[in-house]
Order: C-alpha cells, then structure tokens, then sequence
C-alpha cells in the first residue's frame, strides 16, 4: 500500500493504483469520458487533468506514488479540462436528437458540467422522450441553441425560442441548418422563427443558411 493525499485528506491504495482511484477514495470527483473502469485507459481525452506534485497528468492513467500530493481542482485545471472537451466536441458529429444512446450521454452531461458551449438544446429535449418538434414541422430553435436549461420549454411541447444564446460551434450550426431543411422547415420558416435575433444573427450563421438550403 502507498499513502497519497489528495487535496490533503490522506488516503492508502494499493501500489499498483491509479490516481483516480485514490481521488475517489479520498472522496473526490473529477470528470472522466474515455476511462472506463477495467476496459479502458489510455487517456485520450484528457478531461480528467489533475496535478500530482504539481505537475499536471491524467488521473485515469497515472499511477500512484508514496507520498504523491494530488490536486483535483484550480482555475488552471478547470481551463485545461474546458479546452480539452471543447477540442473532442469540435469533431463531434451532434446528431443528440436520434442518438441511440441519449438516456445515458456522458458528453451533454460533461458539456452541462464543464460549461461548455458546442452542445444544443437537442442534447438534453430527448432525454424527456417527447417526439421532435421539427419532425413535426415546428422550427424549434433548440438545435442552435446552447444546452443548459435542462430543455425547460421542450419537455413541455413548446419549442425553444433561444433565449440561452446561440451554440458556439459551426459544426453544430451547419448540422442543425441541415436537419431543418431535411426535415422539410423551409427557409422562410426557419428565418421566421430566427427573427427575433435576425439582427444579431452572427454572418457564418447566415452564410451557413444560404449555403445549405441551396445545396
Ligand atoms: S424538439 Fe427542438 S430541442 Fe427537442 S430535439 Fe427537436 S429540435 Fe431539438
Ligand atoms: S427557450 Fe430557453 S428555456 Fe426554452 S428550451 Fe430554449 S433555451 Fe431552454
Ligand atoms: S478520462 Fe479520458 S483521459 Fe482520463
């Protein structure tokens, strides 16, 4: 056994233990997505940054030693953990609204936690099981809009009108332009519902409509 502390509440784990294994242990939580217990560790995200001895390392990967100090949480651990999830989010094809995994998605519940802004409305509306207002012929703001109100409006059958801002990724908006034209919204529709931001509408959001409903 070795004895570690961890935000110096002192703990003993086997020697062959992780630095995760010794936070929770201690109590503590940091945010994992790659690491799954047993399966697999070979921190490819990066969410889990922590500082052992001062030197910043992932938690699901490295091991323990005697007397390691371990600190879970800092301004500079929180940005890093933030720039790592957004890079993975930035290669994330967001199609929330038919994911097959929606009930159990640790990526919107990370995007939630971590403040992150690439994730819709559309991430968190199916979790409530209601059938997809653009589906429907409704141009629900929802797949532009960030995530974090816990999809307050459409779980009640209403569509959202954006009042929590736009997403901040272009993946995300080109994805969800696409959705509405493939899901027969026509543009006048979609600009209609747009309206009441049409004046602060960014221009690569603009540019993105023109594009997709001409393709
Ligand atoms: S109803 Fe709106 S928020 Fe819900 S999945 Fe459909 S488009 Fe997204
Ligand atoms: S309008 Fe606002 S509260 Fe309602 S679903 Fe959209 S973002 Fe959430
Ligand atoms: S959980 Fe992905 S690197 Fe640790």
């Amino acid at each position: 056994m070795v004895k570690v502390k961890v935000n110096n509440v002192e703990v003993e784990v086997p020697q062959e233990a992780y630095i995760i294994d010794a936070v929770e242990k201690a109590g503590f939580r940091v945010p994992l997505l790659c690491y799954l217990q047993g399966l697999f560790n070979e921190a490819t995200c990066r969410v889990c940054v922590v500082k052992a001895n001062g030197r910043v390392v992932p938690a699901c990967r490295f091991p323990v030693q005697e007397g390691m100090n371990i600190v879970t949480s800092d301004d500079e651990l929180e940005k890093m953990r933030k720039i790592n999830f957004e890079l993975l989010l930035a290669t994330h094809n967001i199609h929330c609204w038919d994911c097959y995994r929606k009930s159990t998605c640790t990526l919107s519940t990370l995007s939630r936690e971590l403040g992150v802004e690439g994730i819709p409305v559309c991430s968190e509306c199916p979790l409530y099981g209601e059938e997809c207002l653009v589906k429907q012929g409704i141009p629900c703001l929802g797949p532009l809009t960030v995530a974090g109100c816990d999809a307050e409006c459409t779980r009640q059958s209403a569509p959202c009108i954006g009042c929590r801002g736009f997403t901040s990724s272009i993946d995300v908006w080109r994805n969800a332009i696409k959705y509405y034209r493939d899901n027969g919204i026509s543009r006048e529709h979609l600009e209609s519902a747009l309206s009441i931001f049409w004046v602060v509408i960014p221009v690569k959001l603009r540019e993105i409509i023109n594009e997709v409903y001409k393709q």
